[in-house]
């Protein structure tokens, strides 16, 4: 058997994620019409013999348990918990304090997913990858651009025995073009016994030099993955499938972008065509029309209102209460709960906060993505854009009333 371990950190992180993060934590921001979280809440449900999906985080439980208690009814197949910090405990930290309660029911193995990254969660194949070696732990391996290596773990893979060699976290030269993708599969009395001799190790060094670290925080990376690649049991599992790490706020649309794609073959459920909510009362051109022109895929919720005149596509995620209105155009975006788009607006590249408000003619723009640079627009929650207003590549924060065009401004 196994379980899950989803580290979502806190409200201290994600300030990159700002003015989205203000409202929502990163976690369970939408994409795809679900929040992050819940896509990898279904690839584990698809687990054979996982039956437990632990959250560790130091949000407030308020927070997170309305999440849990819906999640509970979306995966009956899967106990699922939030184990809180009473501090960012670090990346190891939080498994070690919860220890008992993760390895209570004796679990064969545990799966570690960070909760800031998206993909087609390739479960079954880590399994079966770790089932053919002797090491403590798989992590999966991404390749990303050269000039992108040290934002992440840096990892050295032996072709042969696909082996991490050399695990560095954020090195300040780029040692491969391997990186760890956030995604591990453990054998769980192992993981928690090199985690023991990190923490073991972590006292002696602050009892010889106690300003070496002060923290009361535990590093998965650097405080156990990098001594099990040293010693040769930790193993990566390559893959060439998509990914998304969301850090920042525009790596919400390659995101969205990403699950969307994925519902083809995951949920085609989700993407199907509604018959849509007339809105607009002139349309003489439009008489022979049957609903707004959809460009695939997208995600609109069912309670959402979709002028027969607007198209909508692709990769567009609309959320429950919008209002879309005559000759609209949105594309690669997403709107959140409750926002309408008055008529002849247009929303390209860009995440709309719930119940905004954009008036006729006016225009929200980023810019199609050029090499690994999205440039989007953003606007908080209960931001109105004022008719013709031409809002281009900026952040907005939440409740402000937009009565000027800007342009590459972060509007507070
Ligand atoms: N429970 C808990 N407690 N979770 C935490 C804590 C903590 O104190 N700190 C971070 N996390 C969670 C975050 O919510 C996220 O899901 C994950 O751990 C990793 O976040 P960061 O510590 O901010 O690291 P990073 O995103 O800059 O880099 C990590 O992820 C990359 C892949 O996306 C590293 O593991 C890199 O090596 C890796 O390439
Ligand atoms: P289509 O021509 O609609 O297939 O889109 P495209 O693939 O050419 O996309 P592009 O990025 O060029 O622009 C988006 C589309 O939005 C434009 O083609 C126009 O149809 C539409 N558009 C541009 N500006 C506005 C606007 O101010 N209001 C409305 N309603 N639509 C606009």
């Amino acid at each position: 058997t196994s379980k899950a371990v989803l580290l979502i950190g806190g409200p201290s992180k994600g300030t990159r994620f700002r003015p989205l993060s203000l409202d929502v934590p990163k976690p369970l921001f939408s994409v795809g019409g679900r929040p992050i979280i819940w896509h990898s809440l279904v690839a584990l449900s698809h687990v054979e013999g996982l039956n437990e999906v632990l959250l560790v985080g130091f949000y407030d439980e308020s927070v997170i348990n309305p999440f849990v208690k819906e999640a509970a009814r979306d995966f009956p197949n899967l106990n699922i918990r939030y184990l809180r910090e009473f501090q960012s405990l670090g990346t190891a930290g939080g498994l070690y304090h919860y220890r008992d309660i993760i390895s209570k029911g004796n679990p064969d193995q545990i799966f570690v997913l960070h909760s800031d990254i998206v993909c087609g969660w390739p479960l079954a194949e880590l399994q079966k990858f770790h089932g053919t070696h002797r090491g403590v732990g798989t992590v999966m391996a991404v390749k990303v651009p050269r000039e992108e290596v040290t934002k992440f773990g840096c990892i050295v893979i032996d072709p042969q025995t696909s082996q991490a060699r050399h695990y560095v976290e954020k090195p300040e030269e780029p040692l491969s073009d391997s990186v760890n993708a956030g995604l591990y599969l453990f054998d769980a009395a192992l993981l928690f016994s090199s985690i023991r001799d990190a923490m073991e190790a972590k006292v002696a060094r602050s009892a010889e030099d106690p300003e070496s670290s002060s923290d009361e925080q535990l590093r998965l990376e650097q405080d156990v993955l990098s001594p099990l690649a040293s010693t040769g049991k930790l193993y990566a599992y390559q893959t060439t499938s998509p990914w998304v790490q969301i850090k920042s706020a525009a790596s919400a649309i390659p995101a969205n972008a990403l699950i969307l794609a994925s519902y083809k073959t995951t949920n085609p459920s989700l993407l199907r065509r509604r018959s849509p909510t007339i809105l607009a009362k002139s349309r003489a051109d439009y008489s022979k029309k049957k609903g707004p022109e959809i460009v695939e895929p997208c995600f609109i919720h069912e309670d959402a209102q979709i002028d027969d005149t607007a198209k909508i596509g692709p990769n567009v995620s609309i959320g429950s209460g919008v209002k879309i209105g005559y000759g609209c155009r949105v594309k690669e975006s997403i709107i959140l709960d409750d926002t309408t788009l008055d008529k002849n607006s247009c929303v390209l590249y860009s995440i709309i906060g719930e119940n905004c408000k954009i008036a006729p003619w006016a225009r929200v723009e980023g810019a199609p993505l050029v090499g690994d640079k999205q440039s989007i627009a953003i606007l908080g929650k209960d931001v109105s854009v004022l008719k013709e207003v031409h809002i281009r590549s900026c952040i907005v924060l939440p409740s402000k009333n937009l009565s000027r065009s800007a342009k590459n401004e972060v509007l507070l």
